[in-house]
């Protein structure tokens, strides 16, 4: 069977955005941010985005480029004989649905607080109010279920069109109306009254607060979220360079995708912090803030009823521009591992992923007594827990060695590979780096990480 391929460049551009714009911006980001402080963070978060993230990233490209494959198989492909990098090819899978056992059902959170804000069910409710209604919601795993099984279902619908005709088409327009919408939404939240605490909290650093929650662990998170946020270590990325050509050299595809992603997440910042701050509301107070913090904002908002409605509108395209991208890779495992046809992929794991999310909603009641991470912790913690804090960071240190070790594919092919086509170039001078620091601080930063909590 003949791979399909991508029909335009900006599809690919826009699919590959998809794949990392996604809850890590829009939801992940502002809250982490929140608590750890704010600017200050933020720089050190765009600072790893840089000098980590940017180049793993053209490592994923290459190696799906290279192969033509998906992770389940790219690296059977380009490894050389004898070696046993293709036993990272689990991890990766394992990765890919481990993130959508979670990622469905904040999915399916979005997707009811969308109608709930056009249907007005928060309006007239106190602060106490609309934080009873997600406590509720938690109590509820058969209405979750059926948010999480309407956005499973439909995110399939759209794989099984395709490649060109259901993935690309309907990728681009949901990343062209999510533009728009968050950035009208941000010139509403920087024009209240009062936003302006809001704007200083969020781009003046202030150094001693990151003091306070602890520079190890403010590091550790801002590694953690840069990997997050761009969709490394799992080979999620890499998949859509096995869609493309060698006309384009990868390095300055890699920077237009993390240029519009960390556009994504700071805009986001510009509509949650100027608001929590122009209606008195602390933005520290973890996952909850947008599904009990906002609410309350819009609803002292004149609108608000519209512009919350508008607000989870986006995060609802983000959601489901990463759920598409991650089923494309998921689909693509069992088509390139067993040569079924797409519609037998999507069956088989349509059903799969709704069994597999169940553990996750029923986390919140049910199963609310497995508590594997420590008291009060949830089944969506450690899965979050397994994929962002192992996966990704040991993942993405997989491909950077498996691109810049004589044992693995090595510098040489992956920078040809990198390379060919026209656009930025990988730098010569990054070798040393990529090849023996890069992979030192990844190392360093996770063991710091790792210790410090469970320490
Ligand atoms: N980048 C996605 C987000 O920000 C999450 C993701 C991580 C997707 C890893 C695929 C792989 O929401």
């Amino acid at each position: 069977m003949k791979r399909e391929k991508f029909g335009s460049r900006l599809g690919f551009i826009l699919i590959s955005a998809g794949c990392a714009i996604g809850l890590g911006n829009v939801w992940r980001f502002p809250y982490i941010t929140g608590e750890y402080g704010g600017a200050a963070f933020v720089l050190i978060y765009l600072f790893f985005l840089l000098v980590l993230g940017l180049p793993i990233m053209v490592m994923e490209f290459s190696v799906g480029r290279a192969s033509q494959k998906s992770a389940a198989l790219s690296f059977d492909v380009l490894e050389p004989k004898g070696t046993k990098w293709h036993w990272y090819k689990y991890g990766a899978m394992a990765g890919n649905y481990l993130l959508m056992m979670f990622y469905t059902t904040i999915g399916g959170w979005m997707l009811l607080y969308f109608f709930k804000m056009i249907g007005g069910q928060f309006e007239g409710l106190d602060a106490e109010g609309v934080s009873n209604a997600f406590g509720e919601l938690m109590g509820q795993p058969g209405l979750m279920a059926v948010c999480m099984i309407v956005v499973v279902a439909a995110c399939f619908a759209i794989c099984n069109l395709g490649l060109q005709k259901g993935v690309e088409k309907i990728t681009k327009v949901m990343m062209g109306l999510l533009f728009v919408l968050m950035i009208v939404l941000a010139v509403r939240s920087i024009t209240l009254p009062g936003a302006g605490e809001g704007l200083k909290f969020y781009l003046l650093p202030d150094f001693g607060k990151i003091k306070d929650a602890g520079l190890t662990e403010v590091v550790f998170a801002a590694m953690g979220q840069s990997f997050f946020t761009l969709s490394l270590g799992i080979g999620a990325i890499a998949i859509f360079g096995s869609y493309i050509d060698r006309s384009r050299s990868l390095t300055g595809e890699a920077v237009c995708v993390t240029i519009l992603d960390t556009c994504v997440a700071l805009i986001s910042g510009l509509i949650i912090f100027p608001a929590c701050f122009a209606f008195g509301v602390n933005p520290d107070s973890g996952p909850n803030l947008i599904f009990i913090t906002l609410p309350n904002i819009f609803n002292s908002m004149s609108g608000g009823r519209i512009w919350g409605a508008l607000f989870f509108l986006c995060m609802l395209f983000a959601a489901a521009s990463t759920i598409i991208a991650v089923f494309e890779n998921i689909i693509s495992f069992a088509m390139d591992l067993t040569g079924c046809s797409r519609t037998k992929a999507v069956i088989c794991n349509l059903i799969a992923i709704i069994v597999l999310s169940l553990p996750c909603l029923l986390g919140f009641n049910v199963l609310s007594g497995v508590q594997l991470l420590g008291e009060g912790s949830t089944i969506l913690d450690f899965e979050d827990f397994l994929v962002s804090n192992n996966l990704l960071p040991l993942g993405s240190l997989i491909y950077l060695l498996f691109c810049t070790s004589r044992y693995g594919w090595g510098w040489k092919n992956f920078v040809s590979e990198a390379n060919s086509g026209t656009g930025i170039k990988f730098p010569k001078w990054a070798r040393i780096y990529v090849s023996y620091i890069l992979p030192l601080i990844v190392l360093f930063i996770f063991v710091q990480g790792y210790w410090s909590i469970f320490h």
